[in-house]
């Protein structure tokens, strides 16, 4: 129930807000020196130096739109993975004739590879199954594998490192494709032939770009973030293979980038993950962390009495990692009655009944600063991307973007671009920000049309 006769804020209130408002902040110079060092890294990625962008080349270029048949795509990217059947018309149009999702256990993300990879040869089973697919035939089929993989062919890699809390062992060093072909050997299904490797920002940019050829970037703001572009072949100085094309989509793995200012709560969640000491730019903006380090903010806030005063059990409903996720700050975001009604529905349900209008705002407003940091260097850094491919904001730019934060989160999209006319002024216009949503698989089938093309690598 709302109180709504209490006692005005806290005592200390304003000063708590407006430190965090500090710590959490990314002034546009914040942001014009983050774009240096963002184009300092990318430049030594490219060269082969030491840098926190790996800057991965994918082996393959945008595709024309001619590309056509039809491909299964399995997508593994975070705590789903989904087999689609694709149609490619070859005209621009790709389309999605059956999918199949399937939730990624526990046990599968952090047990052996092994484990990981026969759930995976299960659930193509499963799919073959329910769709009545001819095991006699021979479906090409397209790996979406959404973690950092050096990759040796278009359809094969290396897994240089997990993320987003995967930790499956004797994978990491490995050919992911070659253990995807021995789950299926395992399983006796040789009806599969994986023709790409594909990571799931690469698919959603080629996934848009099949159609729309000013697509030149593709960005994940999910449950982890990370951007792929196109870039000069003879930019990329670490290729020495010289049989590719004029340009080659890079994987630039983002979420690593490592010129950030943490706050203590970062370096909470930082140590209290998988991966300490790796892909901080993640921790920062993306899903699987947000609300874990706004959590942190509540408890501190609980801790030092500025929030549920009056509510004794508010410290244990928040008071474990996990306890507070990112979509809960979506649904706290999206309240936009006068009472904070959606709110106080939210705290009722974990068992906080006594919520000042106090309390519900300053909820809200503790989502707003930390989710706001994550819109913000998320901009910067597609700022960062595009000012690389053309300093001069020349040429139009489609971003191909998918993910539950760009396409669910509250004004995020909005706050994107907010600083992306911040940073480039009316021509901000040039950059158009499209949701290519599930791309990843369907991008994943369109690029194993263009090996099917291909078959190899031309010149
Ligand atoms: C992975 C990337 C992936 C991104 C978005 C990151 O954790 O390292 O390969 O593109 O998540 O899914």
């Amino acid at each position: 129930m709302a109180c709504t006769n209490m006692p005005p804020p806290p005592a200390g209130c304003e000063e708590f807000v407006s430190c965090l408002e500090n710590l959490f902040s990314l002034s546009l110079n914040d942001s014009r020196g983050m774009i240096k060092d963002f184009h300092e890294e990318m430049r030594k990625g490219l060269s082969g130096q030491a840098s926190s962008l790996k800057m991965l080349p994918s082996f393959v270029d945008r595709p024309t739109g001619k590309e056509r048949g039809n491909f299964l795509a399995l997508d593994l990217g975070g705590t789903n993975f989904r087999v689609l059947a694709v149609q490619l018309d070859g005209k621009g149009c790709a389309a999605v004739q059956a999918v199949r999702k399937f939730a990624v256990s526990g046990e599968a993300m952090q047990g052996t590879g092994e484990q990981l990879f026969d759930f995976i040869a299960d659930g193509i089973d499963a799919f073959l199954t329910e769709n009545r697919m001819k095991r006699s035939s021979s479906f090409p089929l397209a790996f979406t594998f959404s973690f950092p993989v050096a990759q040796t062919g278009i359809a094969s890699g290396r897994l240089l490192e997990w993320t987003k809390g995967f930790t499956a062992t004797g994978v990491k060093g490995r050919d992911v494709v070659g253990l995807l072909n021995d789950a299926l050997k395992r399983k006796g299904i040789s009806c599969i032939a994986v023709s790409a490797l594909v990571n799931d920002t690469i698919g959603t940019m080629v996934a848009r770009s099949y159609g729309d050829p000013t697509c030149d970037m593709g960005v994940i703001l999910g449950t982890g973030t990370n951007a792929c572009y196109r870039e000069k072949r003879l930019k990329i100085e670490k290729l020495k293979d010289r049989r590719f094309r004029k340009y080659i989509m890079i994987n630039m793995e983002w979420g690593n980038f490592h010129k950030v200012r943490l706050t203590g709560y970062d370096e909470q969640v930082d140590g209290a993950s998988v991966n300490p000491g790796a892909m901080h730019f993640e921790k920062l903006v993306s899903g699987m962390y947000l609300g874990e380090l706004t959590r942190l903010v509540l408890m501190d806030a609980i801790e030092r009495r500025l929030l549920f005063l009056h509510e004794p059990k508010a410290a244990g409903a928040f008071g474990q990692k996990g306890l507070f996720r990112t979509e809960d700050m979506s649904l706290i975001a999206e309240d936009e009655t006068t009472d904070l009604l959606r709110v106080e529905g939210f705290l009722q349900h974990r068992g906080i009944t006594v919520a000042t209008p106090h309390d519900k705002t300053f909820l809200k407003h503790l989502c707003e600063i930390t989710a706001g940091r994550s819109a913000r260097l998320g901009a910067t850094a597609i700022s960062s991307v595009i000012s690389w491919m053309d300093p001069e904001l020349k040429d139009r730019h489609t971003v191909a973007v998918d993910g539950t934060l760009f396409e669910k989160y509250p004004h995020f999209k909005t706050g994107i671009i907010a600083v992306l006319q911040e940073l480039h002024g009316a021509k901000a216009e040039k950059i158009l920000l499209v949701h290519s949503k599930d791309g990843s698989g369907l991008g994943a089938a369109i690029v194993a049309a263009v090996a099917a093309a291909e078959s190899g690598l031309n010149g």
